[in-house]
């Protein structure tokens, strides 16, 4: 049995004070939700208060961004190490808007990937097509692509140390997720892609997570599909209210 996880991307949002608050009261609200996995995903910024104020809670941290080199000349970057070092344990890599906006490419996400292996990070590496892809029937084809690109060498026992999250671009920020039907259809498609890739135990032991408009009243019916393991949440991840109801659907 997969345990389902539900991560919290906050993007850039957030000063240190609002993100104080922000996880006191997750911190308050958690105590009865054990059997999920919990992540914040804060900004750099924010990384080490937010650690400090979530040490012995059933919250882990994780980071939105990572580069693979582990120190020097890279103004701007933050290594795998330093996120070790701030208490992170996950890394989102490959988010659409790091793709979209950063003009991330497959190869770059999967020197990100391994290096936070490396560091004893768990990815969490998002996938998905957009809008235009989607309607030209082009959805399992950029996805196997992504998938293709960003696991390139990577080993069966690797794969199992990594979380994906399925988040259709058109979904993402708009209001308009996809159905839990539409989700569970990806998501199957990933799987079988793992199994054929990969192995049957790696398909079966990874999870996915969708992403995607994921709120507190459509959290229940995404998060009650076969193959989705719980969900990468923006928007409804900065209110604690709309994140712990988020969580509270995946543990029971
Ligand atoms: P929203 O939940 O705001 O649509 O964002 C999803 C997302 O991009 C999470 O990584």
């Amino acid at each position: 049995m997969r345990r389902r996880i539900i991560a919290g991307n906050w993007k850039m949002n957030k000063t240190i004070p609002e993100a104080l608050e922000l996880v006191r009261e997750l911190r308050l609200g958690l105590k009865d939700c054990a059997n999920v996995e919990v992540v914040v995903c804060p900004p750099f910024t924010t990384l080490s208060i937010v650690g400090q104020e979530i040490e012995g809670t059933a919250m882990s941290l994780g980071a939105q961004n990572v580069f693979w080199e582990e120190k020097g000349a890279y103004t701007g970057e933050i290594s795998p190490h330093m996120l070790r070092d701030a208490h992170c344990r996950y890394v989102i890599i490959g988010h659409s808007e790091r793709r979209h906006i950063f003009r991330e490419t497959d190869e770059q996400v999967n020197r990100k990937i391994r290096a936070a292996l490396g560091a004893e990070l768990t990815p969490i590496v998002c996938v998905g097509e957009r809008l235009e892809e989607r309607q030209a029937n082009k959805t399992f084809e950029v996805i196997s692509g992504q998938l293709r690109g960003g696991f390139a060498s990577l080993q069966s026992a690797e794969m199992q140390r990594i979380v994906i999250a399925y988040e259709p671009v058109w979904a993402i920020g708009t209001g308009q997720n996809a159905t839990p039907a539409q989700a569970q259809e990806v998501h199957a498609f990933i799987r079988n892609w793992l199994v054929k890739a990969f192995d049957k135990d790696t398909g079966a032991a990874m999870r996915i997570q969708y992403g995607g408009s994921v709120t507190a009243e459509n959290s229940a019916a995404l998060i009650g599909q076969p193959d989705v393991d719980g969900a990468l949440v923006g928007g409804a991840s900065l209110k604690a209210e709309s994140f712990l109801k988020i969580v509270q659907a995946a543990a029971c």
